[in-house]
């Protein structure tokens, strides 16, 4: 099944987003939170407290994606979210096809419960990679290469792993150029602080009930900066 819905400056596709990224040319950037790698089992006794955990399984989001959708023949620039887990294939991948990355985090001060013996899931990485001329910008202040924000539980909007406004909002004020494609947008947190930044965006999710939340979000946004505009 596809879907286009043009929403103010935001155009949001329903479906398979190996299939129609390709198709979308150039973008300034490539803002994406694909599925992630990692053992979701176990948890024990903290299971119940986990409650995203079991609907990231149901939605596969615990099975990888394919590396190949980063494209820098498409983009001057990728932001990809990831699992600690995907660290050792993405970077070198994304190495090889891009001169400069840095890998930055967002902090959670409410981790879900400890796991698997593991160091508590308190914070998140994201690459960040560049061509020459799409260097990050932002002043002196604005270029931490951390944030915190506290995540935001799965009943917000019926998705698992939905990024927090803050976050998407740090991130695109330190990307350079105008338009912004996010294959896997989900709820459309990307997009959302896309438009907010005045920035063109396009967005691609397969799952119906997520893409509507994400035009919803969307229809919000535009008419909040609508209305600020007529108010200035
Ligand atoms: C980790 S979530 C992104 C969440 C998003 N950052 C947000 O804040 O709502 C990944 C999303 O990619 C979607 N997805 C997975 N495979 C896809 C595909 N091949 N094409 C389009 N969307 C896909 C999933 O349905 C899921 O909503």
């Amino acid at each position: 099944m596809t879907r286009v819905e043009q929403i103010g400056s935001a155009t949001l596709h329903l479906g398979n987003a190996y299939e129609i990224r390709p198709t979308l040319g150039w973008f300034d950037e490539d803002v994406m939170d694909p599925q992630y790698q990692f053992d979701n089992s176990g948890g024990g006794e903290y299971r119940k407290a986990r409650g995203a955990s079991d609907q990231i399984v149901a939605e596969g989001l615990d099975q990888g994606f394919d590396h190949r959708i980063i494209n820098p023949l498409l983009c001057g620039g990728v932001v990809v979210f990831c699992h600690n887990d995907q660290l050792h294939e993405l970077l070198p991948y994304i190495a090889g096809l891009f001169p400069r990355y840095v890998v930055n985090f967002w902090a959670k001060p409410n981790p879900a419960p400890h796991r698997n013996k593991h160091y508590l899931a308190d914070t998140e990485p994201y690459i960040h990679a560049w061509k020459e001329g799409c260097h990050p910008v932002g002043e002196h202040h604005d270029m931490h290469r951390w944030i915190e924000a506290g995540s935001m539980p799965s009943r917000i909007y019926g998705h698992p792993t939905v990024k927090p406004d803050a976050v998407m909002t740090k991130i695109i004020r330190n990307l350079s150029g105008t338009s912004v494609c996010d294959p896997f947008m989900g709820t459309g947190s990307t997009g959302v602080a896309a438009i907010r930044a005045g920035k063109r965006f396009v967005g691609i999710e397969q799952n119906p009930a997520h893409f509507d939340t994400a035009c919803k979000r969307m229809e919000q946004a535009a008419l909040s900066i609508a209305r600020e505009a007529a108010d200035a």
